[in-house]
């Protein structure tokens, strides 16, 4: 039998705080300011649902995560992942930061360079590249994360159209210990296609490969997943400086690391189980640094965090619409925020709170949105005090996904204003309105008259 590798034990710390079997009782403090700004105010002047943004929990989440990293290893740099959250107004606050651009379409390319990203700071992932787009990237200097090898050959063939050699990594696939393996971007690790396909790259001559990337699952709380994902990366770095002749200048070992939110099903709260970012930095620098690399050849170490940096800095206000008892005795409370604008209630149950004080009677209750679809469900059943036709709610940590996978359905998409660090309010995206909604359709000639 092989024998198996020494790992080392380590403690991990947990919150225990005044558990019981539904976990810790956050949820009975009423929230009435978001960074002193009052909830009920800015309900009044934007309308409701409302979504609010904390330009200071962004700064400070991004900051100590750059801290968590920088302490440990000397050659750092972020790359903000655009599908996350990609309003101009967060993104450029991550730019100001000092973080790159991460896209996975052309037309997050272009909202990239719009927000005044250089193409050289732009890392250009994802499966689907048109010929006019990677002709603009490469010449832009941008760094290509090659996905397939149908994306391999599709550069070899436009090489001799583009302005400059593209500088490329590719995506890997792995075995990180995490079931099921998150295989169908790049390629595989295990299987040798990775291997492949830098050897093709290099032999090519058309392009120059710059590094390796990985993005090996979201909402992860494992860190030695990470520890495994940093060593079979560094194989491949150590690879193509030795046999390829070829050092990487980078390692991007993509997003992930976990919010504080609450997953659905998930017996402890979000806030007791997930590692911290210094935890992750942790397992990746030392494994990093123990890749044999010398000093001076140490790869850059390139991250492409989304929800971690952004997720607490979201909220979501809405309004109480109405209350009733369902067919079994339960209560239900409507609001005016739905599933629409909150895909996340598909993943998480997220922590509400009433926005005014309240009586100490809990109830649990099912909160619906305002949607006539039996799917628009905030939270399947939560404890909370009774709430009254007009109470206002705060729904927590919505910054993440919400605001670029939220559609207009049945309900358009609500006003999103941030809270800039002096407490001031700005208007940074419009609610939408109906002729914002039908300004691309188009009414054939035979169908502008309606007679009933
Ligand atoms: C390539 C890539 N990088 C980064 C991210 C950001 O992930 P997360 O929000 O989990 O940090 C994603 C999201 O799926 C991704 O696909």
């Amino acid at each position: 039998m092989k024998k198996l590798i020494y790992e080392s034990p380590s403690i991990q710390k947990m919150n225990g705080g005044l558990m019981n079997k539904f976990g810790t009782r956050t949820e009975y403090e009423p929230v009435k300011q978001i960074d002193g700004v009052s909830v009920h105010t800015m309900m009044e002047q934007y309308g409701s649902p409302l979504f609010v943004i904390s330009e200071r929990t962004i700064r400070n989440n991004y900051q100590s995560a750059v801290r968590a990293f920088t302490t440990r290893y000397p050659k750092v740099q972020f790359a903000w992942s655009y599908k996350t959250n990609y309003l101009n107004a967060v993104c450029k606050i991550f730019h100001q930061e000092g973080s790159w651009a991460e896209v996975v379409s052309g037309f997050e390319y272009q909202k990239a360079l719009g927000n005044g990203v250089p193409g050289n700071k732009i890392i250009f992932n994802g499966p689907e590249k048109t010929n006019e787009e990677l002709r603009l990237a490469a010449g832009s200097g941008s760094l290509i994360h090659i996905d397939h090898f149908d994306e391999l050959y599709q550069l070899i063939e436009i090489s001799d159209t583009l302005k400059r050699k593209p500088r490329v990594a590719i995506r890997v696939n792995m075995d990180t210990g995490i079931y099921p393996v998150w295989d169908r971007f790049g390629f595989n690790y295990e299987n040798g296609q990775a291997w492949s396909a830098l050897t093709k790259i290099v032999n090519s001559g058309k392009m120059e490969l710059t590094g390796l990337h990985c993005h090996i699952g979201t909402f992860m709380l494992s860190v030695n997943a990470y520890t495994t994902a940093v060593k079979k990366l560094g194989d491949l770095a150590w690879k193509c400086k030795t046999q390829l002749n070829n050092p990487v200048q980078y390692i991007d070992i993509g997003g992930g690391f976990p919010s504080a939110n609450t997953l659905r099903g998930s017996f402890l709260p979000g806030t007791d189980n997930i590692p911290s970012v210094d935890e992750f930095a942790e397992a990746i620098t030392s494994q990093l640094l123990q890749l044999g690399f010398s000093t001076n050849e140490l790869p850059i170490l390139m991250l492409e965090s989304g929800r971690v940096l952004v997720d607490d800095a979201g909220y979501l206000l809405s309004t109480v619409l109405a209350n009733k008892r369902l067919s079994d005795g339960r209560r239900a409370t409507i609001l005016d925020a739905g599933v629409n604008i909150l895909f996340t209630s598909f993943w998480y149950d997220h922590k509400i709170t009433p926005a005014q004080e309240f009586t100490q009677h809990t109830e649990d209750m099912a909160l619906y949105g305002p949607l006539c679809m039996n799917i628009d469900v905030v939270r399947q059943s939560v404890n909370l005090p009774l709430l009254n036709r007009g109470d206002k709610v705060v729904v927590h940590k919505v910054g993440a996904y919400n605001m670029t996978q939220w559609m207009q359905f049945i309900q358009m998409r609500p006003n999103v204003v941030l809270i800039d660090e002096n407490g001031s309010t700005h208007l940074i995206r419009e609610a939408e309105n109906l002729q914002y909604v039908e300004q691309l359709e188009k009414i054939p000639e035979h169908l502008l008259k309606i007679q009933l």
